[in-house]
């Protein structure tokens, strides 16, 4: 095949803190990529947010860098027949329908401006998981409606919006959509993260609308994770059709291979995020676990769903190691600090700036470092760092093994604190069952990706994908004792409590 014939998939990655547009050929491999780093803003204290046009425009970015070097290669971007949209989930956007506009800042996922808000809601509503048999999702600061609520109680824009019938609210994937194509809709991902969705009839909850006090018209349409969402109305891929949409967590899952119950990955980006595939059905957690849909492969595609544990501190517990202290200069020091000492030398670090997610669900858990002595060196430190996100997820793993009845014996894993081998033994180390790192790491852009080039007909079916999801693994098991293991959770557990304290 000439190089003018072959054909490539696109993939829209917009997370927390970058925005990536990465272009993939027939076999699932990056051809060319560009990622543009950004700063969200921290107004108050627990209040984070963005301005939609600027992510729009890393967005933009993104494209014009990838497309630069795709050039470079030689190749055309006509011959991109599709584009995938992964996106970071729960950032609620609110735009006006006659301007195109947004009202007021996007509010990230980890804000927790709305504690008081979701404890008044708490108590309209009895319990925090009164709504969770609809949407599968308990009550917290994390989910979209929480947000939507909050701007309609604070947000004068948003108010006047409402009056004049053009409010409407969006995660960050219909606002890009919407953006790109003029088109108002989500998938079935983002949707079960907003609060708001029937998992099991995927429309709208007219119980839930009516709690928040969000309207019908105000949200987009619901659709599969695999269809043609509209045509790019503009730039460099102008006319190109947008064909896969899925949250980033999701599209992991696609991208890792997870097709099949029994299956899981953990994510470990900005914060981590932990999918267990439960097949056709929800099950609904007793264990502090989130019930979501994993995906939906086209429109006439059996939806499958995951249950998740989700933690908020992961990578950004190491940015604010750089930013904020100047413990180290660049990310991946974090490894070499830690491999200079032989265990965390009694210190815990529990990373609960935005109190602390699942299983315990505490929006009031504060950061802390205890079993400081005069031992302690940065090396201490960098690993009790590394350690907190592991610890988290074997909380995690014990609640998945409780709610599903299954004995998970391996972790598919990715994302940007997976590069460090030192972690990933942790992992193993603290998890004790297999632990599997692909050779193929962005596999939340490849999962958008594969979305989409089923949707244009660039694969044809669920099993292609399959094939191409499946990469050269790396392997990690523990190499403690029994003992060494308990001692290492005991004290988590008490680093834990410490925190839970705090409030
Ligand atoms: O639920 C939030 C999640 O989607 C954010 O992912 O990778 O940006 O930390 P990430």
């Amino acid at each position: 095949m000439s190089k003018s014939e072959e054909t490539f998939v696109g993939a829209i990655d917009q997370g927390t803190s970058s925005t990536r547009f990465l272009i993939f050929n027939v076999k699932g491999q990056i051809v060319a990529s560009h990622q543009v780093e950004y700063e969200n803003h921290y107004a108050k204290a627990g209040w984070v947010e963005k301005s939609p046009i600027e992510i729009l425009e890393s967005v933009d970015t993104a494209i014009a860098g990838t497309c630069r070097r795709f050039n470079s290669l030689g190749y055309d971007t006509a011959q991109i027949k599709g584009v995938g949209i992964t996106n970071q989930r729960e950032t609620t956007v609110a735009f006006d329908s006659e301007t195109g506009e947004p009202l007021t800042n996007a509010i990230i996922w980890n804000d927790v401006r709305t504690k008081e808000l979701v404890h008044s809601l708490i108590d309209e509503a009895g319990s925090s998981t009164r709504f969770a048999s609809i949407c599968g999702l308990p009550i917290t600061t994390y989910f979209s409606a929480v947000k939507m609520r909050w701007m309609l109680e604070n947000v004068p824009e948003v108010k006047a919006a409402r009056e004049k019938g053009t409010l409407r609210f969006g995660t960050i994937d219909t606002w890009l959509i919407y953006k790109l194509t003029g088109n108002y809709v989500t998938d079935v991902t983002n949707a079960s993260r907003t609060m708001l969705m029937d998992i099991k009839t995927f429309k709208w909850s007219e119980e839930c609308l009516e709690f928040f006090g969000v309207r019908d018209s105000e949200l987009p349409e619901i659709r599969s994770s695999a269809e043609v969402y509209g045509n790019i109305n503009d730039g460099r891929l102008k006319d190109v059709p947008i064909g896969g949409c899925l949250g980033d967590q999701q599209a992991a899952m696609v991208g890792q291979s997870c097709f099949d119950p029994g299956e899981a990955k953990n994510t470990y980006g900005t914060g981590c995020f932990m999918l267990f595939n439960t097949g056709d059905k929800p099950i609904f957690s007793k264990n502090g676990l989130l019930t979501t849909v994993a995906f939906q492969l086209g429109p006439k595609a059996q939806p499958k769903y995951a249950l998740e544990g989700s933690i908020a501190v992961a990578g950004s517990a190491i940015q604010w190691l750089r930013d904020k202290i100047g413990l180290i200069v660049s990310p991946a020091e974090m490894g070499f600090l830690a491999d200079t000492v032989e265990d965390n030398g009694g210190v815990y670090f529990v990373t609960a700036f935005s109190g602390l997610f699942a299983p315990y669900w505490r929006d009031d858990a504060r950061g802390c470092i205890v079993g400081l002595t005069q031992y302690a060196t940065r090396g201490h430190l960098a690993r009790a760092t590394l350690e907190s996100v592991c610890y988290q997820s074997r909380a995690i793993l014990e609640a998945m093994r409780k709610d599903s009845g299954t004995e998970l014996r391996r972790l598919r894993v990715d994302g940007g604190l997976t590069n460090s081998d030192q972690t990933m033994q942790i992992q193993a180390d603290i998890l004790d069952i297999e632990v599997v790192r692909p050779e193929m790491r962005e596999t939340t852009a490849l999962g958008a990706a594969l979305a989409a080039g089923l949707a244009v007909g660039v694969w044809q079916s669920e099993g292609e994908l399959r094939q191409i999801a499946q990469s050269n693994v790396t392997a990690f098991w523990s190499h403690i004792t029994e003992e060494k293991r308990t001692e290492m959770l005991k004290g988590w557990d008490k680093a834990v409590e410490r925190s839970l304290d705090w409030a």
